[in-house]
C-alpha cells in the first residue's frame, strides 16, 4: 500500500479538492483507494455523503489512531491511502507526514501560499520524510510570470510535481457533486491533468518503493 498525504499550513490551497480527484483517478486506474479525512471540517466525509457510492471509502481518523488504521487498511488489501489534513501546524498534519510515503504540499502561485509552503517544507524535512510540491489553481494561460515565479520558487525548495493544476470550474463542480473531475467531465482539460498527475505520482512512488527495497 502506498500512502499519500496532502499537507500545508495554508487553508484554501486545494488539499481536499486535489485529494478527492486524485483518489478517484487512482480508483479508475484500478487501485483500491481509501481516503482518511483528518480535518475537523470534514470536507471529504461530506463529499463522500454527496457521492453516495462505496467505491472510494472515506473515514475520519484521529492522529493517535492513524498508524493502526493504515496497518489495518493494508491488511484489508487497500493499495492507495489518501490522507487529507487541516490547515495550520496540527497533530493531524504531523502524524500524516510521519506515516505517509509521500506528502504533497499544494500551493497556489501567490506569495502567501509560497511562504506557507516553506514553513510546511521545514516541518517535513525536520521529520526526514519525502515530499513534493504541487502548484494548484494556476491561471489556464500557463505562461504567466506568476506561474514561472511559482515554479522557480518551488523547484528551488525541492521536488515539484507535474503537471501543475489549473484553476477550473470543473474542480468546484465535481466536489460539489461528490465526484472527481475525471468523472465530472471525463474528456475535459482538468480530467486530463489529474490523470497525468496520478500517473506521475504512481511512477514516483514505485521508484520510492524500489529504493526502499534496495536499502532494506
Ligand atoms: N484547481 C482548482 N480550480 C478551481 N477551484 C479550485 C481548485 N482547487 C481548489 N479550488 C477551490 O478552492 C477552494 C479551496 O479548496 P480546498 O480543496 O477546500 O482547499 P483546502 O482543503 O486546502 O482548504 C474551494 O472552494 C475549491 O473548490
Ligand atoms: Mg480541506
Amino acid at each position: 500500500m502506498r500512502t499519500i498525504a496532502f499537507v500545508t499550513q495554508k487553508g484554501g490551497s486545494g488539499k481536499s479538492t486535489l485529494a478527492s480527484s486524485i483518489a478517484v483517478a487512482a480508483a479508475e486506474a484500478g487501485e483500491r483507494v481509501f481516503i482518511i479525512d483528518m480535518d475537523p471540517q470534514q470536507s471529504l466525509v461530506k463529499w463522500a455523503k454527496e457521492r453516495g457510492k462505496t467505491d472510494v471509502a472515506v473515514e475520519t481518523v484521529s492522529p493517535g489512531k492513524l498508524k493502526a488504521v493504515l496497518a489495518a487498511l493494508e491488511k484489508k488489501g487497500v493499495t492507495v491511502a489518501v490522507i487529507d489534513t487541516p490547515a495550520g501546524e496540527t497533530p493531524a498534519g504531523e502524524a500524516a507526514v510521519r506515516l505517509a510515503d509521500l506528502t504533497i504540499i499544494p500551493a497556489r502561485p501567490n506569495a502567501f501560499d509560497l511562504w506557507s509552503s516553506e514553513a510546511t517544507r521545514r516541518l517535513i524535512r525536520s521529520l526526514r520524510r519525502d515530499y513534493a510540491f504541487l502548484l494548484n489553481q494556476c491561471p489556464p494561460a500557463q505562461q504567466s510570470a506568476r506561474i514561472d515565479e511559482g515554479v522557480t520558487a518551488l523547484e528551488a525548495m525541492g521536488g515539484l510535481l507535474s503537471p501543475p493544476v489549473s484553476a477550473r470550474v470543473d474542480y468546484q463542480e465535481a466536489t460539489r457533486l461528490g465526484l472527481g473531475v475525471t468523472e465530472f467531465a471525463p474528456t475535459g482539460t482538468a480530467a486530463q491533468e489529474i490523470r497525468k498527475l496520478w500517473s506521475s505520482l504512481r511512477r514516483r512512488m514505485a521508484r520510492g518503493a524500489a529504493g526502499q527495497r534496495r536499502a532494506a
